[in-house]
């Protein structure tokens, strides 16, 4: 990066780095690397960190002014400068009276709680059942998350379905089995024109009309957007449209009507805890000093890794089932934000930022690419997360869970030696020369840095302080990358191309590309 501060980073990496990760963990403070915040800690004593580190760091903060970014970004400001607008989804969590865009949002959020319990109590004319959820990005993971997440807390609400995929399949399976009579189709688009959601739009509106009829399948239809022209056409009436402000970004949104299939289906006071837990988190990012700001300690610590260390990627590990849809979610907002390379001081590149966020659920992963993890060539910052109400009430089993998620930290950090090794074959009765050849596979290097996100628990509102957390992780880190987190040019070349190449493959003129592509174009049009 072309920051004074930068140097000293890389000092203090070189510093860092002249000692094993496991030696550096041996802390004087193990307290000081856990860093607490509302609803949550996140244990940091085993990261590829310490305290030169971090205070290089702030020396980087302080020269992107990250305080006054912050300051920025609640003040409702333009924080997102290649848009021009600011960003407003921490507004929808409630501190954002006074500011008039937030005000106007909240009289739109009034609007969509109401439809949220008329559609609950059976006030549209039939019984919800289910809501089919069609929408993509963000406009359907933050949701599914949700859903996951929540949804035991939901007493007798609907169930809610998810259609994202263009591919017809999705839009069979979920509506597989399903009464029209008691589903309400619920389109989320900002654009109300993605390619995939318009599709499946289509496919629902025909399936009702099969089913229902004309007149009755509108009925059953209600938008999310910002374009409620493109909604009306597709037949939804005028009090069923719910507006998105353009400055809430889609992987931002899940606090917005985005969520309005979260808010029929959980009810009024579940979404209300949801959002309450995340206006905490934001409360501590707005207002804590720098150096005991977790969010923004954390997104230091990220652009460390994944900059200064050059560690290329971030596995998160879920060790509890209901955050299982997390590591999907965590893709877009941390990969559509920050996967840039466009610096914004003038002529600035940046050659290493967002790392590829990966993950699954623990712990199903240990069955699987942990052997990766622990004894492969590639290095990634492992970031467990894990709830001490694991188990839901099953002590022995949540104990379980705990214990997993802390052993693999473990494991990666303090790994097994060449001399440990042999002496447990050894101890097995394996004779020498069987042993020493074995060593090598049995070795385990360690010195794989982790952190260990604890929640106090899994309620609504830990759930909303977690990704409150991690949106403002996100936005912090892309201040310190020098990168505006809140638009998404990159995506956009993809749409272009495929609208062209379904033109081709349906028979029209390819036009210059590349050999590979035209003769893919011709394979698929024997099938089309
Ligand atoms: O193509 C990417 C994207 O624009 C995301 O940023 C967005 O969350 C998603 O598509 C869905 O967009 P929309 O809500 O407009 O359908």
């Amino acid at each position: 990066m072309t920051l004074a501060s930068w140097k000293t980073v890389e000092a203090a990496h070189a510093h860092l780095a002249a000692q094993p990760l496991h030696v550096t963990a041996r802390r004087t403070s193990v307290d000081a690397f856990v860093w607490k915040a509302p609803h949550l800690e996140a244990d940091v004593g085993k990261q590829f960190i310490d305290d030169g580190v971090m205070s290089a760091m702030q020396a980087v903060a302080t020269e992107r002014n990250l305080p006054e970014k912050i300051r920025a970004l609640f003040a409702g400001e333009v924080v997102n400068a290649s848009e021009n607008r600011p960003a407003l989804h921490w507004a929808l969590r409630g501190n954002g009276k006074g500011i008039p865009a937030a005000d106007a949002m909240y009289r739109e959020a009034e609007k969509a709680a109401a439809f949220a319990l008329k559609a609950a109590s059976g006030g549209l004319g039939f019984v919800v059942k289910t809501i089919l959820h069609i929408g993509i990005g963000g406009s359907d993971l933050g949701p599914r998350l949700i859903w996951d997440a929540l949804r035991n807390y939901a007493s007798a609400g609907p169930d809610i379905r998810f259609v994202a995929n263009v591919d017809p399949e999705d839009f069979a399976e979920q509506t597989a089995g399903l009464d029209a009579r008691t589903t309400l189709v619920l389109v989320v688009s900002k654009s109300f024109k993605t390619p995939e959601t318009a599709s499946n739009a289509a496919l629902a509106r025909e399936w009702l009309v099969s089913k229902l009829g004309e007149t009755e399948a509108n009925n059953h239809l209600a938008a999310v957007s910002s374009a409620p022209d493109k909604a009306r056409a597709w037949g939804a009436a005028d009090d069923r449209i719910f507006p998105m402000d353009e400055a809430v970004g889609g992987r931002y949104s899940v606090w917005s009507s985005v969520g309005l299939s979260l808010q029929i289906a959980l009810g009024a006071d579940v979404w209300t805890r949801f959002l309450k837990g995340a206006a905490e988190m934001d409360v501590h990012f707005r207002d804590t000093p720098l150096v005991s700001n977790t969010p923004a300690r954390l997104a230091m610590m990220d652009v460390f890794l994944h900059t200064a260390a050059g560690i290329p990627s971030r596995t998160v590990l879920a060790y509890a089932h209901r955050l299982r849809k997390l590591p999907d979610f965590l893709q877009q907002l941390e990969m559509e934000s920050n996967g840039k390379s466009a610096d914004d001081l003038p002529g600035g590149r940046l050659d290493q930022t967002a790392p590829i966020v990966w993950g699954s659920v623990g712990t199903l992963g240990q069955h699987s690419f942990h052997q990766l993890l622990h004894q492969g060539t590639r290095l990634s910052s492992i970031e467990f997360v894990a709830a001490l109400s694991a188990g839901a009430g099953d002590k022995a089993r949540g104990r379980a869970l705990l214990a997993n998620a802390f052993a693999q930290a473990e494991g990666l950090l303090g790994g097994r030696s060449a001399a440990a090794a042999e002496k447990e074959l050894l101890g097995r009765g394996m004779d020498a020369a069987k042993a020493k050849a074995q060593v090598p596979h049995m070795h385990m290097p360690g010195d794989r840095p982790s952190t260990t996100l604890l929640l106090d628990d899994l309620s609504p509102e830990s759930v909303g302080a977690l990704v409150a957390l991690y949106e403002h992780r996100t936005f912090a880190a892309g201040v310190l990358w020098g990168i505006n987190p809140f638009d998404q040019w990159g995506v956009e070349l993809g749409k272009v191309l495929a609208e062209q190449l379904d033109k081709a493959i349906a028979g029209d003129d390819p036009g210059q590309r590349d050999p590979s592509t035209l003769r893919l174009v011709s394979k698929a049009r024997e099938r089309f």
